[in-house]
């Protein structure tokens, strides 16, 4: 097809300035890509970023994803909808929320969504650049009825920015506390560090700025992004991107980390955090950003992320397309420590169960692309998972449960191997669910107490995986998941 040369002007045509040609192009390129998943959520055309309004509304689940259809770069932004009535299996919808407005001129940038009534509210950033290409960037409110149809409203609902901070200001998250609606914003102060702005709605449209939360500076870098909370089993958890946060306070290995800070309670009134606080990465493996958290109708406390990264680029690229999304993931705080495990309806996907015994080396065949490998490791063993692929090893897993470490490894695109580290307590029995789709994957250790995700591009469909023991493995389970996704 056609090389686009990508440029400001290119990146921010309007939408409407594409032909049907074009997309009906990249369709067909992006037909002929490997890499495609099975079951995680990935773009038709061009790239996906951020999960955005994630919630239950009228009687299904609605999520909209962040997107720029018309090629796999970050040019003008819209939200992409999809609902579902399981959390695994997603329809496309049609809807979208497009750019183009007053406020909204040049995207639409990430946010949430609340119900209120027959109503799902979607609220986001306008983001617009003026002739300097400086940013303005406002709240708005739109809406999306039972029948799917999503309507703007024409004026922001947070029209500017508060005296001492700067526009970068953005990624609004909509939340109720104790009967009383509030919004977080991601922001910068004047003096360029990341903060977390907190609104109260005070009546039907107006939301009244009541100052930052008051975070340890050390947690927030010089830029905030995607703020979120939720109440998980008696704790607040604050869950935010902290572009530039030092190394010495978290040993994050990405480009920006994306985490958890927990406390037993929080004062909206003083914007203050209650009682013991621990922080986490909320996945140490090598892409992860801007997760969204929304709650169940049964009582869970739901997320989903970004499987990627602001700034780093995705050899799927030269097929026209670019990044995916996480499984939806269960939360839990045990032991001031949060834990994310994919949820339980997953299990629906897994078949072709196949089991092995007692051997210091197991090999599973035949996974077409995708499998769920579970196993206890005992405490004195060293384990590693190799998945193959034609004659290579794309991804490569090391347990040492002596020393309470898991290795990931990825042959990446260039051929050469790149590594992410994380720990888990040592000298104990662990158990280990090792998800793969292709080109995805995402593992966990003891319940989610370590989550370690990412991409790997291997040279053909993975087709097996062998498990290697320097003791004999007592028993491992091996599953296909089956094709979930309606996103080809
Ligand atoms: C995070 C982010 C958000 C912003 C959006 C723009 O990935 O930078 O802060 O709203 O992406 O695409």
């Amino acid at each position: 097809m056609k090389q686009i040369l990508w440029n400001r002007k290119t990146r921010y045509r309007p939408y409407t300035s594409w032909s049907q040609h074009h997309i009906d192009q990249l369709r067909a390129h992006v037909a002929t890509s490997p890499w495609r998943t099975q079951n995680h959520i990935q773009p038709f055309t061009g790239l996906l970023n951020d999960p955005c309004a994630f919630n239950y509304f009228n009687g299904k689940w609605h999520l909209f994803y962040q997107q720029y259809p018309y090629g796999p770069v970050h040019g003008l932004k819209s939200w992409h909808h999809l609902t579902s009535s399981d959390l695994v299996t997603w329809q496309d919808s049609q809807g979208q929320l497009l750019p183009g407005g007053k406020y909204d001129s040049h995207g639409v940038y990430t946010g949430s969504g609340y119900v209120e009534g027959s109503t799902l509210h979607l609220v986001y950033t306008g983001n617009v650049r003026d002739k300097f290409w400086n940013r303005h960037s406002y709240q708005m409110d739109a809406i999306l009825n039972t029948e799917n149809q999503v309507f703007k409203t024409s004026q922001p609902m947070i029209a500017s920015v508060p005296v001492g901070y700067t526009n970068e200001f953005r990624d609004p998250y909509v939340f109720d506390y104790k009967k009383q609606r509030y919004c977080l914003v991601g922001s910068q102060t004047q003096n360029r560090k990341g903060t977390i702005l907190l609104y109260k709605q005070t009546s039907h449209d107006f939301w009244q700025f009541r100052g930052h939360i008051q975070l340890p500076q050390v947690l927030t870098g010089y830029m905030v992004e995607c703020p979120n909370i939720a109440f998980v089993d008696g704790h607040v958890v604050l869950i935010y991107c902290p572009q530039g946060l030092s190394r010495d306070v978290l040993p994050y290995e990405n480009i920006y980390p994306n985490i958890a800070v927990i406390a037993d309670d929080i004062d909206l009134v003083n914007r203050k955090l209650i009682g013991k606080v621990s922080v986490q990465q909320l996945d140490d493996g090598f892409e992860f950003y801007a997760a969204r958290v929304t709650d169940a109708p049964d009582g869970r406390r739901l997320l989903i992320s970004w499987i990627g990264l602001p700034e780093v680029n995705s050899p799927t690229e030269r097929y026209g397309w670019a990044h995916c999304l996480s499984y939806v993931r269960t939360l839990h705080v045990r032991d001031h420590h949060l834990y994310l495990l994919p949820c339980k309806e997953l299990n629906k996907l897994l078949s072709k169960h196949q089991q092995q015994n007692n051997a210091s080396t197991i090999t599973f065949n035949n996974l077409c692309g995708t499998a769920e490998i579970a196993l206890k490791v005992q405490a004195d063993q060293q384990i590693c998972i190799k998945l193959h692929a034609s004659d290579s090893t794309p991804l490569k897993v090391l347990i040492d449960t002596s020393i309470g470490k898991t290795v990931i490894s990825r042959l990446n695109s260039h051929g050469f191997f790149e590594q992410r580290t994380g720990c888990f307590p040592a000298q104990k029995n662990i158990d280990l669910r090792l998800f793969i789709d292709e080109s995805v994957f995402e593992c966990f250790v003891n319940d989610g107490f370590l989550c370690m995700s990412g991409r790997f591009y291997p040279s053909a469909q993975p087709q097996s995986v062998i498990i290697e023991g320097i003791k004999e493995i007592p028993c491992i389970d091996c599953w296909n998941l089956e094709r979930s996704n309606d996103i080809r």
